[in-house]
């Protein structure tokens, strides 16, 4: 019987890292303590009528990008941040309109690769690079106007003013918008690519320099990745239940 059980000994063995492998196939994020890095979603949850945005930031996974980024690179970020008021006060649709990969560079456009004070957007060189601008210099843009203390950003499609600042401080400023700013390249006359109907091949449209966010899950598909780990780990804990069994 003790002889039985020292064979089957590396089969619960394999069955153990069968398991093992499963469940870290998809590692979830490290949490640094609270003395960590920047965390934006932090910064946005403070300000609390951002629900929507840091939604948006999530499932593009552009948050998390800026996160990274903010670590490694010294020029540090700026993000324009709608409130919830301003994504009710798009038209019905206007999201649901653009395909997974426009949603991450309608986010994209809200961030800009360099930290700007309110007084840097007060006399900025226009345009302003965002982080959809990709290796693109001439595209998705923003422009900055100020008149005694008051910044104004435009798309080319819409302009708001750049309200109040989350945060102002190297390396990472957050301002607010009242209003989301839809790129021109989208949504104006002179329009890049049409919105509608999604494209079926991958990546027709415009480049885009960050690979990681290409695949980023924009729609709750993202759920099946999270089903087939359950299902991985049901047959794993099936597997070690079986071998159990031959066991006693
Ligand atoms: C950022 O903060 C949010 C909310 O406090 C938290 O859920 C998340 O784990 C934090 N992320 C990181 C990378 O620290
Ligand atoms: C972010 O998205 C993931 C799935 O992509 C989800 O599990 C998680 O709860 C979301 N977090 C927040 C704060 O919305
Ligand atoms: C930040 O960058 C440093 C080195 O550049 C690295 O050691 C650290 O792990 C990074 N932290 C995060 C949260 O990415
Ligand atoms: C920014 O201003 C320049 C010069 O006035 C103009 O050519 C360009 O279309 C504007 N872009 C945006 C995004 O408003
Ligand atoms: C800024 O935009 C607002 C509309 O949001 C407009 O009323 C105001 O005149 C603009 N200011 C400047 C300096 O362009
Ligand atoms: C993007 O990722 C794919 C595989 O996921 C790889 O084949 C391709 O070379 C990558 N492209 C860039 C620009 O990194």
């Amino acid at each position: 019987m003790a002889t039985t059980r020292l064979t089957l000994a590396p089969i619960l063995l394999i069955a153990a890292v069968l398991l093992s492998t499963e469940t870290t196939a998809q590692p979830t994020a490290p949490a640094p303590g609270p003395a960590g890095p920047i965390n934006l979603t932090q910064i946005l949850e403070k300000g609390g009528q951002f629900t929507k945005f840091m939604h948006l930031l999530n499932i593009t996974q552009v948050g998390a990008q800026v996160n990274i980024q903010l670590n490694s690179s010294s020029e540090g970020m700026t993000v324009f941040a709608p409130t919830d008021n301003a994504f009710q006060n798009l038209k019905p649709g206007t999201l649901n309109k653009l395909t997974a990969d426009e949603q991450v560079k309608l986010i994209l456009y809200h961030v800009s690769p360099k930290y700007y004070s309110l007084d840097d957007l007060l006399s900025v060189s226009n345009p302003v690079r965002t982080q959809a601008s990709g290796r693109d210099n001439g595209v998705y843009g923003l422009n900055f106007t100020g008149e005694a203390n008051q910044v104004n950003v435009s798309t080319g499609y819409v302009e708001t003013r750049v309200s109040n600042a989350l945060r102002q401080q190297r390396p990472l400023a957050v301002y607010v918008v009242d209003m989301v700013l839809l790129p021109g390249e989208m949504f104006g006359e002179n329009k890049l690519s049409p919105i509608a109907p999604a494209p079926k091949s991958p990546s027709s449209g415009v480049s885009d320099d960050s690979n990681s966010t290409k695949k980023a899950p924009a729609s709750p598909s993202d759920k099946s990745g999270s089903g087939e780990r359950k299902a991985g780990l049901g047959f794993g804990i099936g597997l070690v239940v079986l071998c159990l069994k031959f066991l006693f």
